[in-house]
């Protein structure tokens, strides 16, 4: 009965990793998905995760039962801080509720179908381009995907006049997904001043922000300042959503934690919409899984544990950082033809190149280095020893 089933692509992301692991040459590259590795090339589980982990493991009276559908109240209750702030007015208001949901794509997907059911507006506006896994989940979610201009490929950096412009001619109501910092791929973000005016205008408009934090601490390498652009959407007291993740900044990818908030006109209605986020997930996968969300709850909850998240974070931002110049200094030291200043100018996990599809597929075939076909690389897969392999096959690619 399945005979007819075509074979079905690999994802243009994690499709990536999927390829690079079948390559057997030992010079081979991953910077396809964006999953922090340390200078010697190896995943990086955190101190303080390991931590946290060996306080769960000891506390014997710690059972296996089913959470709540909204997931664990601490864990919610402390990353609603985390991403709106100890002092925000929403939280001390309670106008908010938050739902424990599988990492950033789970808390998109549950937001996108609370959306599809209950907003009048049933249409969500993602930028161009954005993180790949946008559309799927929005469509998938029920939801109408509109796009609106994002990146100048001229500039590599902001087309602030075209979002301005897509943004003002979206129809009242309409939902707009925003990346909260370090915007994956092209690693550009507005300044504070353009958020001010982005802000000014979706509120003008009437339109529903809707943030995915994916990086909250990975883009300047503190957690306030990545939080600086939501919070001033909610400090003008208007209704949003946000995503958080907790794949990249606390490195727990395979633990698949996260939260989907959403912020209320009222504290009735952020327990009605609340009632209603349980009625989308208790179908989907019923309740979420305890583990990570209790590391992260171990986490925060620790004045010293949150002390030493903080170091580590910082670290992980930092040694990126370094990777930019060293990737710069290596282009410039062989003469690279172009302007290269965008790989030190971008922020966050990603390099948004501007290689083309030829190109890339050049590097991966002549030097076994692994990208996604948009020009992307995960800088977080770099390192002091591979620079030079990646710079030669750059030049190369530029060059020949
Ligand atoms: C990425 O963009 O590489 C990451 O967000 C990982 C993923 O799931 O795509």
């Amino acid at each position: 009965v399945f005979a007819h089933v075509v074979q079905a692509p690999e994802d243009p992301i994690l499709g990536v990793t999927v390829a690079y692991n079948k390559d057997p040459s030992p010079v081979k590259l991953n910077l396809g998905v964006g999953a922090y590795r340390t200078e010697e090339g190896k995943p990086l589980v955190l101190n303080v995760v390991r931590k946290a982990e060996q306080q769960l493991v000891a506390d014997r009276s710690r059972v296996k039962e089913y959470i709540p559908i909204a997931g664990l109240a601490d864990f919610n209750k402390l990353s609603a801080k985390l991403m709106f702030g100890d002092d925000s007015p929403a939280i001390l208001e309670n106008r908010i509720t938050t739902v424990q949901c599988l990492s950033g794509t789970g808390s998109l997907r549950v937001g996108g179908e609370f959306l599809a059911k209950h907003h009048h507006q049933p249409t969500i506006y993602i930028p161009t381009p954005t993180w790949g896994n946008h559309p799927k989940i929005f469509t998938l979610a029920g939801l109408s995907v509109k796009t609106y201009r994002y990146y100048d490929p001229t500039t590599r950096g902001l087309n602030f006049h075209g979002l301005m412009e897509d943004l003002g001619s979206a129809p009242s109501g309409s939902v707009v997904l925003l990346h909260a910092c370090a915007h994956n791929p092209t690693g550009v973000d507005p300044t504070l001043q353009q958020w001010e005016q982005i802000r000014k205008l979706i509120r003008s408009k009437g339109l529903l922000p809707f943030f995915d934090s994916a990086y909250q601490g990975f883009a300047s390498g503190s957690l306030d300042a990545d939080a600086k652009p939501v919070r001033m959407f909610v400090a003008d007291g208007g209704e949003l959503l946000a995503a958080q993740s907790y794949a990249k900044n606390l490195g727990l990818y395979g633990e698949r934690v996260g939260a989907l908030s959403i912020i209320c006109g009222s504290s009735d209605v952020a327990r009605r919409v609340e009632s209603q986020l349980k009625l989308v997930i208790r179908p989907m996968y019923s309740s979420p899984p305890i583990h990570g969300a209790s590391i992260v709850a171990t986490i925060l909850k620790d004045r010293d544990l949150f002390h030493e998240w903080t170091i580590e974070l910082k670290g992980m931002a930092d040694r990126i950082i370094s990777m930019r110049h060293q990737l710069f200094d290596a282009l410039r030291k062989r003469g690279t033809p172009g302007d290269w200043s965008h790989i030190i100018k971008q922020i966050g996990m990603f390099t948004f190149t501007g290689l083309n599809k030829e190109q890339v597929e050049f590097m991966n075939k002549e030097y076994h280095i692994y990208m996604t076909s948009d020009g992307r690389i995960s800088m977080a897969g770099l390192s002091t020893k591979t620079v030079p392999h990646l710079a030669d096959a750059i030049h190369a690619a530029v060059t020949g």
